[in-house]
């Protein structure tokens, strides 16, 4: 058995716990929106269509806010086609997912069902076939009150109040080649600019977000930023960063340590925010928008061929590691609080989601939903800095890297504290130690685990609770809380003054 420790005081804080990080991500792609929120005719769905049994998991899941529409969808898709009457509502090819694209579903019935939800919207403009313009026109479509041809429209089809969306991306990825409507990083913080100065004069006080780079391995990683922030530093608020982890060549060990790159990923990007605002003598700092983030297992896979609607795409189940390594990258996104100001898992429901749905049938569970919803629950007051005492083990793509990470919570008006943890060895458990004097006398209020024996152990269907946290044995004696980590292991325990 390991041994390790960690150092935690009410006094070395980094930031409040901002609940924006609890965000996700629905696209329209594969069966997220179509049979996966939105399934009219399923026996649980509400006279809009939208399914109770998903509503019902959303909110226990603890998502706080839901970017919309896509994703590599947007880069293509027209907003108009998806409001007032269906019948009026053209069907259109989605060259992103070669997908069907119905219409059925567009930005009203999402503002609908993220009330319903009680989520905030952050809306994504297609700034890869469109520009200002349209931008614009979704802008009033959405947020402007009446009296003009748009927001009448709106009023009209849906809605006689604005949505108020505060905060918007300006398109999304455009770094990658992929993207329809790929652009150079001069091209596009450009337009980003434009579009932002444009959106601010029929609203100053939006939250704009400015695509960062796709991934970190992206050759043009920190350049893209740099250029883009060069260009639209003074019009926007926020920089994304995307990032998905999948096992490499069966590398499980560099996998379980992830964390580590998206620790370095914020690192660099916040580095480079600053250069760049430094070189323009701003005292304004730009924070991250890391809108879209999980594990991804089936990451290089080829889009379908057959122009179907709603097809089945990358519905990753996943396994105990997964829920592990989610819990972990919660755990980075909580300790860069000072500065990731929204967090998004990509996405919601059936594509890479905590989420699963069948058409007509159940819902239900996955893995990485519990390590989620826990941390939403539990994370209240200000996020602390933690020192970590561990052993470290070495790894293929990190080098050597501590056995355990952590990340605590101190909530000053209930007197709770948080700790969440992760053991990442594959065979050693992890007596943990955490003195607890600085908080006064303590006892432990509820503890829980995601584990397994089988680290291969997936939730469907049939067996939807096959993996559910359990209770954590831990206590405080002597000044101190003791628990034992098991391998590959995402626990947490919250305690409260005695
Ligand atoms: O979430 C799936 C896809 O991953 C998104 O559409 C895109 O932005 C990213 O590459």
């Amino acid at each position: 058995m390991l041994t390790a420790s960690l150092t935690l005081s009410p006094d070395l804080v980094v930031a409040p716990v901002r609940r924006r990080t609890f965000g996700s991500f629905v696209e329209h792609m594969g069966r997220c929106v179509y049979t996966g929120i939105y399934e009219p005719g399923h026996p649980g769905a509400d006279e809009h269509g939208f399914r109770g049994d998903v509503l019902a998991l959303v909110r226990e899941l603890g998502v706080t806010l839901v970017r919309y529409p896509g994703g590599n969808f947007v880069s293509g898709y027209r907003w108009e086609d998806g409001v007032g009457p269906r019948a009026d509502r053209p069907v259109r090819r989605d060259l992103a997912w070669r997908s069907i694209e119905t219409n059925e579903f567009g930005a009203d019935e999402f503002a609908r069902w993220a009330a319903t939800a009680g989520v905030e919207i952050m809306y994504a403009v297609n700034l890869g076939t469109r520009g200002v313009a349209e931008a614009l026109d979704v802008h009033e479509y959405l947020n402007h009150p009446g009296g003009t041809h748009l927001s009448e429209l709106r009023r009209k089809h849906a809605s006689d109040e604005p949505y108020g969306v505060r905060l918007w991306c300006l398109g999304n990825e455009l770094d990658g080649p992929w993207q329809t409507g790929h652009k150079t990083a001069h091209e596009y913080g450009r337009l980003a600019a434009e579009t932002a100065r444009a959106l601010r004069q029929a609203e100053p006080d939006l939250e704009l977000v400015a695509c960062g780079s796709s991934h970190s391995g992206m050759p043009t990683f920190g350049q893209w930023e740099s250029t883009v922030l060069e260009l639209a530093y003074d019009s926007v608020d926020h920089i994304s960063c995307h990032a998905y982890y999948e096992p490499v060549d069966g590398d499980v060990d560099s996998f379980l340590a992830c964390a580590v790159d998206m620790d370095r990923f914020i690192d660099s990007v916040v580095a480079t925010a600053d250069a760049v605002g430094a070189r323009l003598k701003s005292r304004k700092r730009i924070s991250v928008s890391f809108d879209e983030w999980n594990v991804w297992s089936q990451r290089h896979f080829t889009p379908p061929t057959g122009w179907a609607s709603a097809p089945r795409l990358i519905e990753d189940v996943y396994d105990v590691t997964d829920a592990v390594v989610v819990g972990n990258l919660l755990i980075s996104l909580l300790r860069h609080s000072d500065r990731v100001a929204v967090a998004c898992q990509a996405q919601l429901v059936n594509v890479i989601a905590p989420i699963r749905s069948e058409p007509g049938g159940p819902a239900w569970r996955q893995t990485i939903f519990h390590p989620f919803a826990l941390t939403a629950r539990l994370a209240r007051g200000e996020v602390l800095r933690v020192g970590i005492g561990s052993p470290t083990q070495e790894t293929g793509r990190f080098g050597a890297v501590p056995v355990v990470d952590a990340v605590a919570t101190h909530d000053a008006g209930s007197g709770d504290t948080v700790v969440f943890v992760v053991n990442r060895h594959r065979s050693e458990s992890v007596a943990l130690e955490v003195p607890t004097g600085a908080f006064g006398a303590v006892r432990v209020a509820e503890a829980w685990t995601v584990c397994d024996a089988d680290t291969a152990a997936t939730n469907t269907a049939e067996q939807p609770d096959r993996v559910v946290p359990r209770p954590q044995d831990a206590v405080v004696a002597d000044g101190s809380l003791r628990t034992t980590l098991a391998p590959v292991s995402w626990t947490v325990v919250r305690f409260d003054r005695r």
